[in-house]
């Protein structure tokens, strides 16, 4: 019995040696130390053994597999130790090296002026109470031009040359079609304004382009006067151009605003002695601007007896122009890096 015992140990012990993964570890524990293992079988086996043999039997028995034990303990702390120390002589990162596709910081872009300027406007609005609303760049003919107090064969569809699409939709020449989807979503009194990228036909040049950008406004409310436009739009001017502006109103002309005006502002370039940007007059043109005409409320389900209300649009090139000294309107368009890196 006792040469069984030391042959069980000695085996099981040149097995453990020689395991190689946790796995083996286990199977070799089952198969001495299991519920069916052969140690066990053997402790099992004691209680019909004579009293003297029992003890010598067991006491040795006991020492085995508190041997075994400890072999397959160490052997398990080799092996983990070892998995461990693999994985980090394959896996380690140096952290001292750049990112994985090049050595360079990936380049920062920024937003573009037109942009930039966009959002300073829409705070500016918001923080009075206006709504920022949105329209889609391919429009009806109705929300461009009818509801605007425009029909059909009326001469000043000519003012604003428009692309057309094949199914009778436009590129909307204007923001003030955002003015329409307004009224057409909002009860008076309301304040909204509606930023966007507008299309005409035309051919460029410094100052034309056929593709530009423009802040639409409305107010309507009781009693809107041309007092109360006035007072929005030096507000505007005063946050845009952090300073005093000095501005004055013509008569302009736009079928959905009556009065309409045409609202300069006092050459910011030469201060009003004239310079090449002000074509020498000191006056710069940069805001059209009136009273919502009647026809206009009408067209929008609202009681031009009761209700009033102003408009503009605002040319976002313009006032990006205005603010940096630039000459020609082509930049915006031109994917000139050299141009944008500036902003
Ligand atoms: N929509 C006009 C234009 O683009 C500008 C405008 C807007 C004029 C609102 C008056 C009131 O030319």
């Amino acid at each position: 019995m006792k040469d069984t015992l030391e042959t069980l140990q000695t085996n099981t012990l040149a097995a453990i040696r020689s395991a190689t993964t946790a796995a083996e570890l286990e199977e070799i524990r089952i198969r001495v130390l299991g519920r069916k293992g052969e140690l066990t079988g053997i402790l099992r086996g004691l209680g019909g053994l004579a009293p003297e043999e029992r003890a010598a039997v067991g006491k040795i028995s006991n020492e085995i597999k508190a041997d075994i034990e400890t072999a397959l303990g160490a052997k398990k702390t080799d092996l983990d130790g070892a998995a461990i120390g693999a994985m980090l002589a394959e896996e380690w990162i140096d952290v001292s090296l750049a990112g994985p596709a090049s050595s360079k910081r990936p380049e920062r872009g920024h937003l573009h002026p037109i942009s930039q300027i966009q959002y300073e406007i829409e705070d500016i609005f918001t923080s009075m109470g206006f709504e920022i609303l949105d329209g889609p760049e391919v429009e009806t003919e109705y929300n461009n031009f009818e509801a605007l107090n425009i029909p059909d064969h009326h001469p000043a569809r000519d003012m604003q040359d428009t692309f057309w699409t094949e199914d009778g939709n436009l590129l909307r020449t204007h923001t003030s079609a955002i003015q329409v989807r307004g009224m057409a979503t909002h009860r008076p009194p309301f304040r909204v304004i509606g930023p966007g990228r507008v299309f005409r036909y035309e051919s460029t040049d410094a100052s034309h382009e056929n593709t530009f950008y423009q802040i639409e406004g409305m107010m309507v409310d009781r009693n809107i006067s041309v007092a109360n436009l006035i007072y929005f739009m030096k507000i505007l001017l005063k946050e845009i151009f952090r300073r005093e502006v000095t501005i004055r109103l013509r008569p302009g002309y736009f079928p959905f605003v009556e009065p309409g005006f045409e609202l300069d502002i006092h050459c910011l370039i030469c201060g009003g002695d004239g310079c090449s940007v002000c074509k020498q007059s000191g006056w710069v043109e940069l805001l059209p601007c009136g009273l919502v005409h009647p026809n206009v409320l009408r067209y929008g389900n609202i009681d031009p007896a009761e209700w009033s209300g102003f408009a503009f649009g605002l040319g976002l090139n313009r006032l990006v122009m205005m603010r940096y000294g630039i000459n020609d309107i082509r930049h915006f368009l031109s994917g000139d890096l050299r141009f944008l890196y500036q902003f």
